[in-house]
C-alpha cells in the first residue's frame, strides 16, 4: 500500500529516469547471441530487464558487472546451451516472446514460464509464426499460453503477414529468421517500434526495411559491441504529463530516447496543448536522444484515434490521467491491444478514473473521458500493472485528499526509483 498525497505546487527539476527497458531487453540479447564482448551502460535495474539477464545467464552466456556496465561475452548462438532449470520470466512479456524466438532455433528443450499476469497473456502470437519456421512449442492446455516449452532447430524463413502490430511478435520472427535457411519476410499492419531492426545493425547484421515489410538473411555472424542505453520515454512520460498539466510547472528529462516509433506521447500532449521542447538532440548507438523540457498548462481534451496506437501503446494509462484534468472530453479509439498487456489496461484505467470520480465510457477498443478541474481521493488498485500504479500515483498529485495504491511496489518492473523522484519533483 502506497499513499500519495496531493500536492498544490508546480513541479520543478531536472531529472533522469532509468534506461529504456525495450532496449535494455534487446541489448543483453544482442550482446548474448554475438560474438565477442558488448558492455551495456545505463540498463534498468527493472525487474523485467533483469529477467532477460538471469535468462542468458541460465542459457550459459558469461555476464558480469563491470563497474556501472553489464559486460556481457557472447559466443555466437552456438554459445547458448540448454538450462538446468525452467526459465523464469516473471512479468515480462518482452522477455518471454524475444526468448522464445532466440530459442526457436536452438536445438535444445526449454520451458519459459512467468508469474500469474504474464500466465494470462497471449503466446499464440509467437508461437504460430515460429511453428511455421520449423520449431516446436507448445503451450499449456494447448491453449497457447505459459508455460511454453519450445524444442528448437532447422528453421526455414516465411513470408508472414502479421495480424497484429507488436514489435515483440515482430522481434521474436526476426530472432528466428536470423538463425534459419533463406529470408525471413515479415509484414506488419502498423510499423511498431523498431528497436531490434536499429539493434541488427549496430550489431554488424542486415535488415531491409521498407514501408510496413522488414526482411533478414537467415546465417549472419553478429559482433559485439557497446550500447549506451537512453532514458525510457515511458518512464519519462508519468513525468512529462505531471508537469504538462499542472500551469507554471517547469520539469527537464534528461537524455530521453525520442525514436520516432515510440514518441506518440510527446505528439499527444503537444496536441492537447501542452509545451514539450527538445533539446540537445543526438544520436547515441543508432537511437535519437533529447533532453524533454516541459511547461505546464491547463491541457484540452482531444481525439486520440487507432493511427497513433503503436507509437504510444504504454502511455495510454498515464494519457488517460492527462485527459481526466483537461477541458473537455477525451475520446481514445482502437486500443483493444491495452486488453492484453500485464493488465487489462482499459478496465483497470475506467474503474482508477471512477474512483477518483471521473466520467468514462468503457468500450471494447477504447474510452471516453470526460475531463475535471480536480479529482476526489479514493483508495485505488493497480492490479500489480507497473503502468496503472505509477499513472495513479500521478493522479495522487492532483486528487483532494491523495490516493492509496494497493500493490504500488509493483512499480520496480520498470522503475524502481518512481517514489523517490516523485518526492523530488514535488518540493516545494
Ligand atoms: C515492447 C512492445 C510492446 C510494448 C511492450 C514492449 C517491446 O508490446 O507494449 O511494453 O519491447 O517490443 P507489443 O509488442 O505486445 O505491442
Amino acid at each position: 500500500m502506497k499513499r500519495v498525497l496531493q500536492s498544490k505546487n508546480p513541479l520543478h527539476g531536472e531529472i533522469s529516469v532509468p534506461g529504456d527497458k525495450s532496449i535494455g531487453h534487446r541489448a543483453v540479447i544482442f550482446g548474448s547471441i554475438a560474438h565477442g564482448s558488448s558492455r551495456v551502460s545505463n540498463l534498468s535495474g527493472g525487474e523485467d530487464n533483469q529477467r532477460t539477464v538471469q535468462a542468458f545467464k541460465d542459457l550459459g552466456v558469461k555476464i558480469s558487472s563491470e563497474g556501472e556496465m553489464l559486460r556481457i561475452d557472447g559466443n555466437g548462438w552456438e554459445g547458448l546451451t540448454a538450462p538446468k532449470t525452467i526459465i523464469d520470466c516473471g512479468n515480462s512479456g518482452t522477455t518471454m516472446r524475444l526468448l522464445s524466438g532466440v530459442l526457436a532455433g536452438r536445438p535444445f528443450t526449454t520451458i519459459l514460464d512467468g508469474d500469474q499476469s504474464l500466465r494470462r497473456r497471449p503466446m499464440q502470437r509467437v508461437i504460430e509464426p515460429l511453428s511455421r519456421m520449423g520449431a516446436d512449442l507448445v503451450g499449456r492446455e494447448g491453449k497457447g499460453l505459459a508455460p511454453l516449452e519450445i524444442n528448437g532447430g532447422n528453421l526455414k524463413g516465411i513470408e508472414y503477414s502479421m495480424p497484429i502490430a507488436s514489435a515483440q511478435v515482430k522481434s521474436a520472427i526476426l530472432l528466428a529468421g536470423l538463425q534459419a535457411e533463406g529470408v525471413t519476410i515479415i509484414e506488419e499492419p502498423q510499423n511498431s517500434r523498431n528497436h531490434t531492426e536499429l539493434m541488427i545493425k549496430g550489431f554488424g547484421g542486415e535488415v531491409r526495411l521498407g514501408g510496413r515489410h522488414v526482411s533478414v538473411q537467415g546465417g549472419q555472424t553478429l559482433h559485439g559491441k557497446d550500447v549506451h542505453i537512453p532514458g525510457d520515454i515511458s518512464s519519462a512520460a508519468f513525468f512529462l504529463v505531471a508537469a504538462a498539466l499542472r500551469p507554471a510547472s517547469r520539469i527537464v528529462v534528461r537524455r530521453v530516447g525520442v525514436n520516432p516509433t515510440r514518441d506518440g506521447v510527446i505528439e499527444i500532449l503537444r496536441r492537447m496543448g501542452a509545451e514539450i521542447e527538445l533539446l540537445n538532440a543526438t544520436i547515441e548507438t543508432g537511437e535519437p536522444v533529447a533532453d524533454l523540457k516541459v511547461t505546464g498548462r491547463r491541457l484540452k481534451g482531444v481525439e486520440i484515434g487507432a493511427e497513433l496506437v503503436t507509437r504510444t501503446i504504454d502511455e495510454y494509462p498515464i494519457l488517460a490521467i492527462a485527459a481526466a484534468l483537461a477541458e473537455g472530453d477525451t475520446v481514445i479509439s482502437g486500443v483493444k491491444e491495452l486488453r492484453f498487456k500485464e493488465s487489462d489496461r482499459i478496465s483497470a484505467m475506467s474503474e482508477g478514473l471512477r474512483r477518483l470520480g471521473v466520467d468514462v465510457e468503457e468500450r471494447e477498443d477504447g474510452l471516453t473521458i470526460r475531463g475535471r478541474e480536480t479529482l476526489q481521493g479514493n483508495k485505488v488498485r493497480s492490479f500489480g500493472d507497473h503502468r496503472i500504479a505509477m499513472s495513479l500515483a500521478i493522479a495522487g498529485l492532483c486528487a483532494e485528499g491523495g490516493v492509496e495504491i494497493d500493490d504500488a511496489q509493483c512499480v520496480a518492473i520498470s522503475f524502481p526509483t518512481f517514489f523517490d523522484l516523485l518526492d523530488e519533483i514535488c518540493l516545494p
